[in-house]
C-alpha cells in the first residue's frame, strides 16, 4: 500500500486553478525532490500533505486513509526560512516538541520525564551534529546550523512523513553539501519518507530517489489562472541523463519567462 495515494486532485483559490488532476502514489521509505516554476504549486502541495491545506476536489490518502484535516506528529515539516523560537536556546527548543506532545495541557516536563525528554533532545542535536551548541540561542547560529535545528526539531517527533521546502536555499553552496550528507543520512537511519521542494534541479537530481517535475500543460496567456499545474514528469533517479536534464531545466526556465 502507498503510502500517500493522490487521485484527479484539484486545489483552486477561487478563480485561480494552482493544480489540477493531480495523480501521485508514494510509497514508504520514498525520497521525492520536487521541481517547477515559481507559483506552480509546489509549498501548497506540501501544505496538504501536512494539513495545513485541503484539495478542492480529488482522492487524497494518507496511508489508505483520508489525509488527517489537521497537522499531527506524523507529518514534520521543515521551511527555507527557520522556524525555531528565538527566545529559547537550542535544547529547550527540542525539547519543546517532546514537551508538547507528552504534556498538552503544561507544555512542560518535571522530574524524571523531563530528563528523559532532555536525554532524547541530545541525542537527536548529537544527529545533526549541534551537541556542542546546545545551550545557544538561536540568533547566535549560522543559517546552516539554524536548519539542522529546524531538522532536530520536526524530527524529535518521530514522523514518517518530513516535507522539506527549500530548506536549503538560503545557504551558502559548501554548507548545503553538507546538509545533502546529513539529510541522506537522517533519512535512512530514521526510515523516513521524504517529499523535498527544491529549486536547484542538479539538488533534485542528485539527492533522492524520485524527481517530480510540476508544470502546467496548458497554459492561457490571456488568462495565467485558468489552468494549473500537473506532474509532467516523474524519473526514478537512477534513469536521470543529463539530456533528460537539461529538457527539464529548458521547460522551467521557458514557463517562468513566459509568466514574467
Ligand atoms: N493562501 C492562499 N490564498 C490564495 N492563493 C494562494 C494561497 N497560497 C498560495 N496561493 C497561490 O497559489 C499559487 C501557488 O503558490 P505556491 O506558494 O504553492 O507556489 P510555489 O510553487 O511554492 O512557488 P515558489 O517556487 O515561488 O515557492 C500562487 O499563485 C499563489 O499566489
Ligand atoms: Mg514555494
Amino acid at each position: 500500500m502507498s503510502l500517500i495515494s493522490v487521485k484527479n486532485l484539484y486545489k483552486e483559490y477561487g478563480d485561480n486553478v494552482v493544480l489540477e488532476k493531480l495523480n501521485l502514489e508514494i510509497k514508504e521509505g520514498e525520497f521525492c525532490t520536487l521541481v517547477g516554476p515559481s507559483g506552480c504549486g509546489k509549498s501548497t502541495f506540501l501544505k496538504m500533505l501536512l494539513g495545513q491545506e485541503t484539495p478542492t476536489r480529488g482522492t487524497f490518502l494518507f496511508e489508505g486513509k483520508p489525509f488527517p484535516k489537521e497537522p499531527s506528529v506524523e507529518r514534520g515539516i521543515v521551511f527555507q526560512r527557520y522556524s525555531v523560537f528565538s527566545h529559547l536556546n537550542v535544547l529547550e527548543n527540542v525539547m519543546l516538541g517532546i514537551e508538547l506532545e507528552k504534556s498538552r495541557f503544561f507544555g512542560k516536563l518535571f522530574g524524571a520525564k523531563r530528563k528523559e525528554a532532555k536525554k532524547i533532545a541530545m541525542d537527536m542535536l548529537e544527529s545533526v551534529g549541534l551537541e556542542n551548541s546546545a545551550y545557544k540561542f538561536p540568533s547566535e547560529l549560522s543559517g546552516g546550523m539554524q536548519q539542522r535545528l529546524s531538522i532536530a526539531q520536526s524530527l524529535v517527533k518521530k514522523p514518517k512523513l518530513l516535507l522539506l521546502d527549500e530548506p536549503f536555499g538560503a545557504l551558502d553552496p559548501g554548507i548545503s553539501a553538507d546538509m545533502h550528507t546529513l539529510i541522506q543520512e537522517l533519512w535512512k537511519k530514521n526510515n523516513l519518507t521524504l517529499v523535498m521542494v527544491t529549486h536547484d534541479l542538479h539538488e533534485g537530481f542528485h539527492l533522492g530517489t524520485r524527481l517530480l517535475v510540476f508544470d502546467k500543460i496548458r497554459h492561457d496567456p490571456h488568462a495565467p489562472d485558468r489552468f494549473g499545474a500537473t506532474i509532467t514528469y516523474d524519473i526514478p533517479i537512477s534513469d536521470t541523463s543529463e539530456t533528460t536534464l537539461n529538457k527539464i531545466d529548458k521547460s522551467i526556465k521557458k514557463r517562468e519567462k513566459n509568466d514574467n
